[in-house]
């Protein structure tokens, strides 16, 4: 697609997210820095998964927000730095060929294997509904229509979507087998931490259990939520030794503080009971505040570029498409479907 003819890619990534609203830490822990760094590598390809939204929210009130949604995700991809020029981004509603070659794959998915993925189940639950419905259950089905849409290689996810990437290779291998080599077996690949814990202490940043530091927050917003965040609940005093290990403040040290001296310092003076939460704390926001200010004027930056967001989907949706009804084509050939002419 965008790849510069004078560089050999490795390989084809396609990724994305479903647009529910901002990003945040986690989402760039789990899958955005990976996109960053194989962007120089990988011809890149990143959905804005609109459909599998409809899965959990398909009122008339959560598709209102859509458009919004997709206007803030596509803005934070821009702003942490993937880059329009060489990676291209699409709508995926705006490519129906997926929804055609996810009907063909759900011949070839059974449903007792989706129905043991926990994080359908989780899902459901967290949606609160009580009835699994189909679409939800074939969440998966679709995810691999869209990556074996564009033939990809590598898949970058977070951990909930490890599951998926699995099936898109059962998906894949099952394909070929029944009708001749066609598609990659896409190759997973995982986040340096698969999971951020939450600002609480939670297993999991996530935006439903408002724990989160968006990749948008301005520097006060982070200052008052690493303030608030939990640390080692025992320790009342600051000359009580605490634990460093599982601490969600040390686990952020240990990602964006890029100065490992102070962070070896303050573990060992946090262990001896010699150094309060308060400083560890001012110095983990000032350590997020300087990852998050150069996104954030690329942000501010593009906000102000009026049209951009859409210019850049119309354009990507457009390749993607172009591509997608060829290689549909080639699908149904490659099954011996009938074809009228032409
Ligand atoms: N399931 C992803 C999410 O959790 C979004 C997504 C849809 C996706 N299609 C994909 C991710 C294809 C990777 C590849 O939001």
């Amino acid at each position: 697609m965008n790849s510069a003819p004078s560089t050999v890619k490795q390989g084809r990534i396609l990724t994305g997210d479903r647009p529910t609203g901002r990003l945040h830490l986690g989402h760039y822990v789990g899958s955005l820095a990976n996109r960053l760094r194989l962007q120089a590598t990988h011809e890149c390809i990143f959905i804005v998964a609109d459909l599998h939204t409809l899965t959990t929210r398909n009122s008339p009130a959560e598709i209102a927000m859509l458009r919004e949604n997709i206007n803030e995700m596509v803005l934070d991809y821009l702003s942490v730095g993937i880059d329009p020029d060489h990676s291209t981004i699409f709508l995926q509603s705006a490519v129906p060929e997926t929804a055609e070659l996810n009907l063909i794959f759900e011949m070839l998915t059974p449903v007792a294997r989706l129905q043991r993925i926990p994080s359908l189940k989780d899902m459901a639950k967290a949606a609160h509904l009580d009835n699994m419905p189909f679409g939800l259950l074939g969440y998966p089905v679709l995810q691999a229509a869209d990556i074996l849409l564009m033939r990809a290689t590598h898949v970058p996810v977070g951990k909930d979507n490890e599951a998926h990437v699995e099936i898109s290779r059962e998906i894949a291998r099952r394909f070929n087998h029944l009708y001749g080599d066609f598609f990659p077996v896409p190759e997973l690949i995982k986040g340096q931490v698969r999971s951020l814990i939450g600002t609480d202490g939670q297993a999991k940043m996530s935006k439903s259990l408002g724990n989160t530091i968006y990749l948008s927050d301005d520097a006060d917003t982070v200052n008052q939520k690493v303030r608030g965040m939990y640390t080692d609940p025992n320790r009342i005093r600051a000359d009580i030794p605490g634990k460093v290990e599982g601490n969600p403040v040390f686990i952020y040290h240990d990602i964006f503080n890029p100065n490992t001296d102070e962070v070896t310092d303050f573990k060992q003076r946090y262990r001896q009971g010699k150094i309060g939460d308060v400083e560890i704390k001012r110095s983990l926001a000032a350590a997020i505040n300087a990852f998050l200010e150069p996104i954030r004027q690329r942000r501010a930056v593009y906000e102000q570029t009026p049209g951009l967001v859409e210019e850049v989907l119309i354009s990507g949706s457009k390749q993607v498409r172009a591509e997608a009804q060829a290689t549909l084509l080639q699908v149904k050939d490659a099954m011996g479907l009938y074809r009228l002419p032409a």
